[in-house]
């Protein structure tokens, strides 16, 4: 099965579907290579004019980074998985097309990292975001570290990252993390309206407004590449050893600090 699914609209929209809906469409390091290069291949099609991405099913638009890729990897392999994600993130963050993350479901850790990147966020009134790679012994590592503060102040971010705690949809929408929340059975109707809508926008006008908005959210490469070091040192852990089997074999995880 196929990590991506997409459609073209004629009117100019291209959908793409994460669909690994049985791990809850957990992030896998294919998947973000394919990404990157699906959107590289849209870059300069004129007749897109508006990008989403969204999860297959109702239950998560992505759960984090695939976590059993975690398991035994060296610390300067997970250095460069992070990399490899920064940068595909980046590259959405400074797409020329507008590219709204649709979050139906859970968007977690690597999820709601790659929804932070893009342009925009609409929520369903189900969503609940967070970035609990603490749970796990672990931290962002694709610009969450960064992203999350740029969005909803640093306070409030900072409390997140460190409890591991999920916001819901009204939540998310009350700190600025998304623009809108629309009703759970509302939700296909009206994120169809609002991408037909911008479909209909003068592109020129519309890369012009994002060219000029998105360098405040620009991430300094040395705070990515701090990220990805501390990402990939924690990978040598006994907390995240046991964070990670803890996940896997459905236990809470015991940490101590080694
Ligand atoms: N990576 C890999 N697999 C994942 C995953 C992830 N990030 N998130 C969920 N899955 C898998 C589960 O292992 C499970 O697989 P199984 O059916 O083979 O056991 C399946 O998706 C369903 O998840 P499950 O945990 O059983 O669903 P739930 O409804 O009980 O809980 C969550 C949902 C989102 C709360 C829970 O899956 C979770 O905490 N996921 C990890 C979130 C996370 O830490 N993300 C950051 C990763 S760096």
């Amino acid at each position: 099965m196929s990590n991506l699914l997409l459609h073209t609209a004629e009117t100019g929209h291209l959908r793409i579907i994460i669909n690994r809906p049985k791990a809850l469409n957990a992030l896998n390091s294919t998947l973000i290579q394919e990404l990157y290069a699906l959107l590289q291949n849209h870059e300069t099609d004129d007749s897109i004019r508006v990008v989403s991405i969204e999860g297959s099913g109702e239950k998560a638009f992505a759960a984090g980074a695939d976590i059993t890729e975690f398991q035994g990897i060296a610390p300067a392999a997970a250095e460069k998985l992070s990399r490899a994600g920064q940068a595909c993130f980046n590259y959405i963050s400074q797409y020329p097309k507008p590219v709204l993350a649709l979050i139906r479901g859970y968007a977690l850790g690597g999820g709601l990292e790659l929804a932070m990147s893009c342009h925009t966020r609409i929520a369903s009134s189900t969503s609940m975001c967070g970035l609990p790679e603490v749970n796990l012994g672990l931290m962002p590592g694709y610009a969450g570290t960064q992203r999350l503060s740029q969005l909803i102040g640093i306070t409030k971010a900072t409390y997140l990252t460190i409890t591991g705690d999920m916001m819901d949809a009204q939540e998310a929408h009350a700190a600025g993390l998304v623009a809108k929340v629309i009703p759970d059975e509302e939700w296909s109707a009206q994120t169809d309206k609002i991408l037909a809508k911008l479909s209909k926008k003068a592109p020129l006008a519309t890369t012009a407004v994002l060219k000029a908005m998105m360098p405040a959210r620009d991430v300094p490469d040395a705070y990515m590449a701090a990220e990805a070091s501390a990402f990939g040192e924690l990978m040598e852990t006994e907390d995240l050893q046991e964070g990670v089997s803890a996940f896997l074999e459905k236990r809470k995880a015991v940490f101590t600090g080694r």
